[in-house]
């Protein structure tokens, strides 16, 4: 039997991407830019067994649900098809952030899984192929495979794999308002908004454009134009996504009062923009030397548990790692062997 760990790290993307040009592939429709972070990781060991049959998937120490579990056995699927190997796996994955809830959970999760399954049946990848692979379990993964600032490209099969970008050092404070999986999936919403919204085409050829000017705007070192184009393509997304049929809405009454608080701090002279994936949560992008203080005015905002509503800590991400191979935590998986 081998076996294998590793983590990664969920990235929130400035540049967002919402939109598959090929399903199955997992092919974006436009390019996007992300940032990975130094928390909330996602730790995942994969041990092949000796002969083929159904693979164990274990989310957070429990038995994870069958749609779960078949969307890994299908990314396994990728990897044996492509070494012959028919072998079953047990994987054993834990989240340190909150699992589908808007804060990139899946990029994590796919990531760790593409380094640890790759390193388990014996695929020696580079950074590039790494990042292909983990792009056919969730896209957004391909951009956790790399630390710190990432573009990934639309391009084919071949070229749609994410790479390193320079960039000013920058922080995010992830504001947490509600910790509960989200009712649609970020996959469903997106096939909709794609299908449906007469506005799809225009946020495609809008994207490609905002990924330029982000580009120019890392290389500047423009904290202040970074932030302006992060929070209007967030808003482009959710506009796009309300405006499918039929409709879905993610950001809740409490992800508004964030950005209203966002846009206050900004007129009170600190750098602060605000930005949201598929879910309420809300992640405010600012300095090294503002993260303090905002990451203070939004304290009273976050809830710990939404059942609890109680105020929850703030915490501030800096870039982090890719993904990549650790020493096996023996106590996560034990159990699973
Ligand atoms: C809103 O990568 O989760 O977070 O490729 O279908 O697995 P699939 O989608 P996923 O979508 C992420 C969407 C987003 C924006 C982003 O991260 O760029």
């Amino acid at each position: 039997m081998s076996r294998a760990s590793s983590i990664a790290y969920p990235n929130i993307a400035l540049v967002k991407y919402w939109g598959k040009r090929d399903e199955a592939l997992i092919l974006p429709a436009a390019g996007s830019l992300s940032l990975t972070v130094d928390d909330l990781a996602t730790i995942t060991t994969v041990e092949v067994t000796d002969r083929p049959g159904e693979d164990i998937f274990l989310l957070n120490g429990r038995a994870a649900s069958a749609s779960a579990t078949e969307r890994t056995s299908a990314f396994l699927d990728v990897i044996r098809t492509q070494l012959g190997d028919d072998r079953a796996a047990v994987v054993s994955s834990t989240n340190a952030g909150p699992t589908g809830a808007g804060m990139a959970s899946s990029a994590s999760g796919f990531a760790a899984l593409a380094s640890a399954a790759a390193g388990a049946y014996g695929l020696s990848l580079d950074q590039r192929a790494l990042s292909r692979l983990a792009r056919r379990g969730s896209g957004s993964a391909c951009r956790s495979v790399v630390g710190g600032l990432a573009v990934w490209h639309a391009g084919n099969e071949l070229e749609s794999f994410a790479e390193p970008v320079p960039g000013p050092d920058l922080r995010l404070v992830p504001v947490i308002v509600s910790g509960r999986p989200k009712a649609v999936s970020s996959r469903r919403a997106m096939r909709l908004s794609r299908d449906t919204s007469p506005f799809y085409p225009a946020w495609v050829s809008s994207t490609e454009e905002t990924l330029r000017q982000m580009i120019d705007a890392c290389a500047a070192g423009d904290i202040e134009r970074i932030g302006q184009l992060t929070e209007s393509h967030a808003l482009r997304m959710h506009a796009v996504i309300a405006s499918s049929t039929p409709p879905v809405r993610y950001l809740s009454p409490a992800s508004l009062t964030v950005l209203d608080a966002v846009q206050e701090l900004r007129a009170g002279g600190l750098t602060a923009w605000a930005t949201a994936d598929a879910g309420p949560n809300v992640c405010v992008l600012t300095t090294p030397g503002d993260a303090g203080q905002v990451a203070q005015a939004m304290a009273g905002l976050a809830v710990a548990d939404p059942a609890e509503g109680a105020p929850g800590p703030v915490r501030i991400l800096g870039p982090g790692p890719g993904a990549h191979l650790i020493p096996d935590p023996v106590e996560l998986t034990r159990g699973a062997s």
